[in-house]
């Protein structure tokens, strides 16, 4: 009785137990299909924020707005073929500024000329704009330079007749102009750009032929917060000369005269030959990629001047950079 008792009771506990592993399982089997449905739930999710992110990604870069892109097709100064050209002196150009976007429009609400010899400014002006370019179009940009507006003196003159016996004449056009995007309804900011075409004249004065259909890039424009020009003298500051703040283009070079004198008189030594002068530029600038600006720079330069004993310094020094 007692044995059957236990047996019983023995039987009851083994079946409590087996009910107990069925229902261990039931659960097992419910918390791994739940894990299995939350991780199915996780990896479509995730697929979904993936295919949004590349689906996104290939409209940022299919719909993003590109920057017009310049050609120079022709460039010419017919007279520097002509023994009497000097009195006939002008410049023909034809650049073509074409719009790569599939549906976005550009506003060129500014746009000027600039024409380089040896980074010497021969002719500037501007164009008669502003224009609207819709998309996937190619404006033509041609005129003439000449009279007033074409800076070729005499002297620069028999530079170019020079530089055309030695084969070909070297020229940079700038084409700056003020852009803005038109997308949909929506306008952007205003872009300023450069574009640079480097270009040969040869000796008949046309575009040389390596140089037709040539693309004019588009250069990073340096702009300058601060130049700070000192002249010292054995520990003190004996000149100094700040230049207003201005933005440079590519390939771009500024040439500055600084007086120093009146109240700022050099003491003697500096004139009279001895250990010299050191010259400092202090520059702040940023760097600017079509809108985008970099963080502010520090720069500054030094290099030391011997006066002659007439107290004029006329050679070239090289300033090295301060570290
Ligand atoms: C300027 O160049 C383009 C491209 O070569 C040409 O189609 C166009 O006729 C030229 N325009 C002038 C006025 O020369
Ligand atoms: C073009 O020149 C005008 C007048 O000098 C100036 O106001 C304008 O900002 C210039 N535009 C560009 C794009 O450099
Ligand atoms: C720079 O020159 C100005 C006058 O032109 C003067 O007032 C200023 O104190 C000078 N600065 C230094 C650092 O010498
Ligand atoms: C200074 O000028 C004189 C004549 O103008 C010249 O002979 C001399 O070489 C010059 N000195 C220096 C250091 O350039």
């Amino acid at each position: 009785m007692h044995i059957q008792h236990t047996a019983d009771d023995h039987r009851g506990g083994r079946h409590q137990r087996q009910h107990h592993h069925a229902q261990y399982n039931k659960h097992h089997a419910q918390e791994s299909l739940t894990t299995r449905v939350s991780k199915l739930i996780c990896a479509v999710f995730l697929s979904i924020l993936f295919t949004v992110g590349l689906v996104t990604f290939i409209l940022w870069l299919s719909l993003r707005p590109h920057r017009p892109r310049f050609h120079i097709h022709e460039f010419s100064i017919p007279s520097l073929a002509e023994p009497n050209g000097f009195s006939n002196v002008h410049v023909t150009y034809n650049v073509t500024a074409q719009n790569p976007n599939l549906d976005i429009g550009i506003y060129y609400d500014t746009m000027n000329l600039t024409l380089y010899y040896q980074d010497q400014t021969i002719a500037e002006t501007p164009l008669l704009f502003p224009f609207y370019q819709s998309s996937k179009n190619t404006a033509i940009v041609y005129g003439t330079l000449s009279g007033p507006t074409l800076r070729i003196n005499y002297a620069r003159w028999i530079q170019l007749l020079a530089a055309r016996k030695q084969g070909s004449v070297p020229f940079r056009l700038d084409v700056a102009s003020s852009i803005r995007f038109k997308v949909s309804a929506w306008d952007s900011r205003h872009h300023k750009m450069h574009a640079n075409c480097e270009i040969g004249v040869g000796s008949n004065g046309m575009l040389l032929e390596s140089d037709k259909e040539k693309k004019c890039p588009i250069g990073i424009t340096i702009c300058y917060v601060e130049i700070s020009v000192k002249v010292h003298e054995g520990g003190s500051v004996v000149g100094n000369k700040s230049l207003v703040a201005f933005c440079q283009g590519r390939k771009n070079s500024v040439t500055e005269e600084v007086v120093i004198g009146g109240d700022q008189q050099l003491r003697g030594g500096g004139v009279a030959g001895d250990g010299g002068l050191r010259m400092t530029v202090e520059t702040v600038f940023k760097y600017r990629v079509l809108n985008w600006k970099t963080k502010i720079r520090h720069m500054g330069f030094e290099g030391f001047v011997r006066s002659g004993s007439e107290g004029n310094f006329s050679e070239n020094i090289y300033l090295h950079k301060i570290p």
